[in-house]
């Protein structure tokens, strides 16, 4: 029997057994896709990550107890309102790894995921250290074929970063097996940097992923190829001028290799610290010129800003330093666009790096020690290929300035001069 089409309707409203049946043997009308909304993509790195980190300070000494503190100083002092996130912690946490293979921490470390969740709850990011060999620098358990095992642990944790230091892989593997071909040990680090590459990205969790390879083999040509958000491009710094001076210098010419997601990594920071000089262990201190210079242009080099000082001891001319909001926001700059050194006239150095908007810094460097008033230096605005006068902020006086072609610039040993030119002309 068949119904007129409103009835057959009414039928089917009140005899859900037909509708059933209808159902089942209509034809099938094609399905529009369910639009889901993507995955969030959290991208990490669009500026240059900033935070601290135990080495520089602590080194073999780190404890749960420091993470913590550095954690409650970054709120207390108002570093994480500056822009302070990340927490990490570098060599010798690690411990023995169980008959699974499961790394667990050492005895410095009782509950490393409660202390993930101590440093999320500041709203801080927590980061970590290994490396692709068997042994970290220190000679403590790494990742060698537990890349993935490690990944899955850290992202168990809520690890927000790690550092991947090369460290022993360089003769247990890169020697070990092609000891006479250096084409061929560089491509097996590069492999080593995409494995754990790989399993960090496997995890699902957005992760900074840090070389700490010293920059061999021009890591800055290849590290965005295995996932680098960052990476090393020197040996280690130091708490001295000379240590800073030449990791300065050894950066120029990488500019172009960073930006948004990829950044040159000349080293963590030693602003606030010193080091032994040997008699009656006596600690010589970055002076304030030399902690505002290092300052200054690793935020000219857009590099990460991981403070390594002793926070809970910080001294308040050493916090104004790290919290200067005009100099974080060169580092900050949305473009990336990193500084270049536009000329060096005896102990003076100036370089310059382009900002959003147009604007521009500039930084002038006093590399020398014993140049007075009487002997000023002057600024030459022409090989800079602007014209004065140019209107601008000193950032470490927070003055007005008008500099000029030629003008003479007095600057204190180590010191710097940097301005912060809107319009540049
Ligand atoms: C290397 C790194 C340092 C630090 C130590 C830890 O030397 O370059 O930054 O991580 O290892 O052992």
């Amino acid at each position: 029997m068949r119904f007129p089409a409103p009835l057959a309707a009414a039928v089917l409203a009140l005899c859900p057994l037909a509708a059933i049946a209808q159902t089942a043997s209509a034809p099938k009308v094609p399905q529009k896709p369910v639009q889901r909304p993507a995955p969030p993509q959290v991208v990490v790195a669009q500026t240059p990550p900033m935070g601290w980190n135990s080495w520089n300070f602590f080194a073999g000494k780190v404890t749960d107890q420091d993470i913590r503190n550095a954690a409650d100083q970054l709120v207390s002092t108002g570093m994480k309102d500056a822009g302070y996130i990340y927490v990490n912690i570098d060599d010798t946490w690690e411990g023995d790894r169980d008959a699974s293979g499961v790394l667990h921490a050492n005895s410095k470390f009782p509950d490393m995921k409660a202390l993930a969740d101590y440093v999320h709850s500041k709203g801080l990011k927590l980061g970590i250290y290994s490396s692709p060999g068997p042994q970290t620098c220190a000679r403590f358990a790494a990742s060698l074929d537990h890349e993935v095992q490690d990944a899955q642990l850290y992202a168990s944790w809520g690890v927000d970063y790690l550092k991947y230091d090369l460290c022993s892989f360089r003769e247990a593997v890169m020697t070990a097996q092609a000891p006479n071909d250096k084409a061929a040990q560089m491509r097996l680090m590069v492999a080593a940097y995409d494995k754990m590459n790989k399993a960090l990205k496997a995890t699902g969790r957005p992760i900074v992923y840090s070389l700490c390879q010293y920059g061999w083999d021009a890591v800055w040509e290849w590290g965005p190829s295995v996932g680098a958000n960052l990476w090393r491009t020197t040996g280690d710094i130091q708490a001295n001028w000379q240590s800073i001076y030449s990791i300065l210098n050894e950066q120029a010419g990488l500019a172009k290799y960073a930006g948004p997601g990829h950044w040159n990594d000349p080293d963590m920071l030693e602003v606030g610290n010193g080091q032994s000089t040997g008699s009656n262990n006596q600690i010589r201190y970055l002076t304030l010129a030399e902690n505002r210079t290092h300052f200054s242009m690793w935020a000219m080099l857009a590099a990460p800003l991981l403070a390594g000082n002793d926070l809970p001891n910080m001294k308040p001319e050493i916090l104004a330093i790290l919290t200067n909001r005009d100099v974080i926001a060169i580092d900050q700059d949305r473009l990336g666009h990193e500084a270049t050194r536009a000329y060096s006239d005896g102990e003076l150095d100036v370089w310059t790096r382009h900002l959003s908007g147009g604007a521009m810094a500039i930084a002038v460097i006093n590399a020398g020690s014993d140049r007075y008033s009487t002997h000023p230096f002057h600024l030459s605005l022409a090989k800079l290929g602007l014209h004065g006068p140019l209107q601008g902020k000193d950032l470490w006086t927070g003055k007005d300035i008008t500099l000029t072609n030629n003008m003479p610039i007095e600057l204190a040993s180590h010191d710097i001069l940097l301005v912060r030119i809107p319009s540049p002309k």
